[in-house]
């Protein structure tokens, strides 16, 4: 009788927790890209880009907490193409990471691919872009998790949600841009304007028409889900007359603090709360963006500009015209700001509440310090190259290696086949192998090496990763992506790394989460992570012509023991090389 009882309980308490898990389970929402080409009008110039279902900047993809995402991309174009979740944990479905010979081989010309995953444990703004040489100029879109049904923002709930995607626009084509920088060996053309979702606005030649427009209703908030989507320049953003209140950054809240100025990187997004003036201002206002940039090549230094303005009510004799408004414009800080970007990074400190606790590993298993920076490669004799010397072409490199992605094969696949020996070598060094003063006068020799080398980590270790910039070909921001994994940033300074001083100034209660972090111009960044997400895993400066210099790397994170802790099988349609 009373085993009888017991099961009965079990039975119920079981009964209890699935209906709990269907309440809270998500659905499965789909989507299809067509990747075609679509010609567009800009600066003047017609030209053909390639984009998603012709949209650019593309569609945007919405899901909940808890969601199934399947993304069927057919590739109607002669490029080969990957897309890339950026910022989507996938837990065990590496698979649908999408890095080009990283996860997958690419998705060939009139073939398919459905991304298939899970959207667990996140909620916030992140974006999605092509992951092969510089096909992300014009395949980009926003990625916006919702909470789950019925849970609130841990902040006012907005008016309106405005996702605002910079990009950065090229006359020519971005292709023939990265080709001739790595053929002369020199920096590659600067961009010819930064855009807001596309759009130049009426600080370029012939584009007022095309200016970015956010209409507002007084005394209302608004949600803007900034992500700077451009290919190599960080951007300052502003809006005159106007605070900011930022919320969230990379899809993790954050304890909110109010800034007139947001500073992202490329690959990073921020999520702010524009509070709207209580009556009708009678003015509109230029929100700005412009590069943030302190090395040494040409830089794109236009500013992108879009307009806010105030709805003016239907009585109003002035209706629809705003255009005899006053314009009131911001100012942003110089181009090589380095104290405003130091000053503005060490503000974001993560909520670490109860329902959203601050899980940074409080004890390392493995210590990683990786020097990050350029470099170079010797000029092919019988060529005069571009780069720092006609001798020289321009690299970057971590730990002085500059990173070869295979070819005929993704690491993923040689790794999940057991044919990993003739892919990749598991030797990346954990610390430089010949140690300098990083950010000191540079060494005379300034040559990289080359390899396909990773790290190896048991499933569930525990990591810290000291990421130093260097003054090799000059002091420069790094902002540095790590595919699969969220990251909390305990520490960061300026100069040299100090392991006995520095590790003391740790932030261990409150570090923010993120999964792309600026390794500060001439400084480090001390991060942490525990690496529970078996695969392989990309991390790299998310400046595309620092990537295809091969600044970049990959962990291999093996299967834990239980079966929920392996990796899944690929996928039946998984793209042939
Ligand atoms: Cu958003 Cu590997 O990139």
């Amino acid at each position: 009788m009373a085993t009888c009882l017991h099961y009965l309980l079990v039975g119920f308490l079981i009964a209890i927790t699935l209906s709990i898990d269907a309440a809270s389970a998500g659905i499965t929402r789909r989507y299809k890209f067509d990747i075609q080409l679509k010609n567009i009008t800009r600066l003047c110039k017609t030209k053909s880009i390639v984009t998603v279902n012709g949209k650019f900047p593309g569609p945007k993809v919405t899901a909940r907490e808890g969601d199934n995402l399947q993304i069927k991309v057919v590739n109607h174009v002669s490029n080969n193409i990957s897309i890339h979740w950026h910022g989507i944990r996938q837990l065990r479905s590496g698979w649908a990471d999408g890095p080009s010979y990283v996860t997958q081989c690419p998705i060939q010309t009139r073939q398919s691919y459905v991304y298939n995953f899970m959207v667990t444990g996140q909620r916030g703004t992140l974006w999605w872009h092509a992951h092969i040489q510089w096909m992300r100029a014009t395949v980009y879109g926003p990625l916006i998790i919702l909470p789950k049904l019925h849970q609130p923002y841990p902040f006012p709930k907005p008016y309106k949600q405005v996702p605002i995607i910079f990009g950065e626009w090229f006359n020519a084509d971005p292709q023939t841009v990265l080709q001739q920088a790595l053929q002369t060996g020199g920096g590659p053309n600067a961009s010819d304007a930064h855009t807001f979702n596309g759009l130049p606005g009426p600080l370029y030649n012939c584009s007022t028409k095309d200016t970015y427009k956010l209409t507002v209703k007084p005394g209302k908030t608004y949600l803007l889900r900034l992500i700077n989507a451009a290919l190599d320049d960080e951007l300052f953003f502003t809006i005159a007359n106007h605070t900011l209140t930022v919320v969230e950054a990379d899809a993790s809240y954050v304890k909110p603090f109010q800034t007139n100025i947001v500073l992202l990187g490329p690959g990073q997004t921020t999520n702010v709360l524009l509070k709207t003036k209580p009556i009708n201002p009678n003015a509109t206002f230029y929100m700005l963006a412009r590069t943030y940039f302190t090395g040494q090549g040409v830089i794109d230094n236009t500013t992108v500009a879009g307009i806010l303005k105030y709805q003016l009510k239907p009585t109003s004799n002035h209706f629809n015209s705003s255009k005899n408004l006053p314009i009131i414009k911001p100012s942003l800080p110089p181009i090589n700001s380095t104290s405003y970007a130091a000053n503005f990074t060490k503000m974001f400190r993560s909520l670490a509440n109860s329902r959203f606790p601050a899980n940074v590993p409080k004890t390392v298993d493995k210590k990683f310090f990786f020097t990050v920076g350029l470099g170079t490669n010797p000029c092919p004799k019988n060529q005069t190259c571009q780069g720092p010397t006609n001798t020289t072409k321009f690299a970057a490199s971590i730990n002085n290696v500059s990173f070869i992605l295979p070819n005929k094969t993704s690491l993923l696949q040689a790794y999940f086949s057991g044919m990993s020996k003739r892919v990749f070598s598991t030797d990346f060094p954990s610390a430089p192998v010949f140690p300098f003063n990083y950010t000191g006068l540079p060494p005379n020799n300034t040559n990289v090496s080359k390899g396909t080398k990773l790290v190896v980590l048991k499933y569930n270790t525990t990591v810290e990763l000291v990421l130093q910039g260097t003054s090799i070909l000059g002091i420069e921001a790094h902002p540095v992506h790590l595919h699969g994994f969220n990251f909390y940033v305990v520490g960061q300074g300026f100069g040299n790394f100090d392991p006995t001083r520095d590790p003391k100034q740790y932030n261990l209660v409150d570090p923010v989460e993120r999964n792309t972090i600026n390794v500060p111009s001439g400084g480090w960044v001390a991060i942490r992570f525990l690496a529970d997400n078996p695969g392989v895993w990309l991390m790299h400066c998310h400046i595309e012509i620092h990537l295809s210099w091969g600044l970049s790397m990959a962990w291999v994170v093996l299967d834990g023991d239980l079966p929920n802790q392996m990796i899944l099988p690929p996928p039946s349609d998984f793209p042939k090389c």
